[in-house]
């Protein structure tokens, strides 16, 4: 995409290296801070605002069985102390009918990671730099004039020919979806969304992947009822739907996440439901259009233990009902045991160590994750105080080039002052990205 002159974006607009203090910034140094990152932010704003054809972000996936690649993800945030490399080249893929935990303490870029995929990071600082989210898509075909193909009702006129249904206006009548909504021309496309503009995301967005936050009463709007937040989402992705269908899928879907008066649910406010009963009715709004995947970000963290497991038990039931994946990000390693298929480990916007469950709890490889699972309180095991890993995660301005967990780690030897180390395949479905697994890549086991 030679568009528009590219910004440098490594070691450009960082902090300097060389300063006293490393909180501290000079004028002259802010004031270049500041020159270079309204630079990169006009051009990431240009990119998302570009006119282009879908054929220019349309791709293929590597593997036919994922519903999601991320390849080589860079999303940073421009900010006036230096550029925070929040997501630094994460790669891993979510296979269709699956769920992948991503893990990692706070700040790691969990969160980051979930918001490229929507491309709803906080901007104008927060930018995708570079790399792919591949997503198989379910998109509309568009004519010639780029909109939407309707297909229409047929019926065999008095000399046997087949005709278009028109109503008693004279107008063709569209064939209803099975949501109740107008069925359009569809086709299957793989599309980088990480280099689609803005416009083109929104139809993704809610309909094909969906999200449910941490906060259902940051995200739930208080003045509406429960009611019109459904539906309004539900007239929304679903264009032609009427108002009564929609209600009727609205309170359909209160029904499918258990909550036990969906009709009364449906006139009341957020305010007079609990806690757990919010979070249901987040999954139901994102449950509305049927999505292919859905983002659970620390869906549970906000909620006692009992209504937790209720809430986990929710989402690994409609997984099946609706036959969707799940990317489920959380610090808690509790809930990745319970319901993920796959992990990622996540350290200060890398992916360190990554494998089926099993691989990441019986067969842990890193340092940090073996020290993850170390700091988990177990009920069969007597200890009077729960291991902590030493350290704090650095700086995300100013990032070393060697290993990020350098100095918190146990098992350092010589080489971790190297390079950052590479992830290394361990089994077909292990990888790890330390030094003291570098001989798996070389086949010696
Ligand atoms: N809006 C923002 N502006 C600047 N930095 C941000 C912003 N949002 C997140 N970050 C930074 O990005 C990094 C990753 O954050 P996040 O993905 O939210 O972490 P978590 O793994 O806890 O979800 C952190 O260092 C955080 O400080
Ligand atoms: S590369 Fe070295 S410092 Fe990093 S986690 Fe592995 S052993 Fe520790
Ligand atoms: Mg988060």
């Amino acid at each position: 995409m030679a568009l528009f002159n590219k910004p440098k974006t490594e070691n450009s607009n960082e902090a300097p290296k060389k300063a006293k203090n490393s909180h501290y910034i000079s004028r002259s140094e802010q004031k270049r801070i500041s020159k270079e990152n309204s630079k990169a932010i006009k051009y990431y704003e240009k990119l998302k605002k570009r006119k282009v054809k879908v054929d220019d972000y349309t791709t293929q996936m590597n593997d036919e069985n994922n519903v999601i690649e991320f390849d080589d993800l860079h999303t940073y945030f421009f900010s006036d102390a230096g550029t925070v490399k929040a997501v630094n080249g994460v790669s891993f893929s979510i296979p269709a009918g699956s769920t992948v935990g991503v893990v990692g303490e706070s700040g790691c870029g969990k969160s980051v990671t979930s918001l490229s995929l929507m491309q709803l990071v906080q901007a104008p600082s927060g930018q995708i730099v570079s790399g792919s989210i591949r997503f198989k898509s379910n998109m509309f075909k568009l004519d010639k004039m780029g909109k939407k193909i309707p297909v229409y009702e047929e019926e065999v006129d008095e000399n046997g020919v087949l005709q278009v249904k028109k109503d008693e206006k004279g107008k063709p009548i569209i064939k209803r979806n099975e949501l109740g909504g107008n069925l359009y021309e569809m086709e299957e496309r793989v599309v980088d969304i990480a280099k689609m503009p803005t416009s083109a995301i929104r139809s993704i967005r809610g309909r094909e992947i969906a999200m449910i936050f941490q906060e259902p009463m940051t995200s739930l709007n208080p003045v509406f009822t429960i009611g019109n937040q459904l539906d309004e989402v539900g007239l929304l992705h679903i264009e032609g739907i009427s108002k009564e269908k929609v209600k009727e899928r609205s309170i359909e879907m209160l029904k499918l996440v258990g909550i036990a008066d969906p009709e009364g649910v449906y006139k009341k406010y957020p305010h007079e439901l609990s806690g757990g009963m919010r979070q249901r009715v987040m999954i139901a709004i994102a449950l509305l259009c049927n999505p292919k995947l859905i983002v659970a970000d620390e869906p549970t963290t906000a909620l006692d233990v009992t209504i937790q497991a209720q809430i986990l038990d929710l989402l690994r039931e409609i997984k099946t009902k609706i036959n969707g994946s799940i990317m489920l990000i959380t610090h808690d390693l509790g809930v990745v045991a319970e319901m993920a298929d796959y992990v990622v480990v996540m350290y200060a916007g890398k992916v360190i160590e990554m494998g089926t469950a099993e691989d990441i709890f019986d067969r842990p490889m890193h340092p940090y994750t073996i020290g993850l699972q170390k700091s988990k309180p177990t009920v069969d095991q007597e200890t009077d105080k729960l291991y902590c890993i030493p350290g704090f995660v650095p700086n995300p301005i100013n990032m070393p080039n060697y290993c990020y967990f350098r100095d918190r780690c146990e098992k350092c030897v010589k080489k971790c002052s190297g390079d950052y180390p590479q992830l290394v395949k361990v089994s077909d479905t292990h990888s790890v990205s330390c030094y003291l697994y570098e001989d798996y890549q070389k086949g010696d086991k």
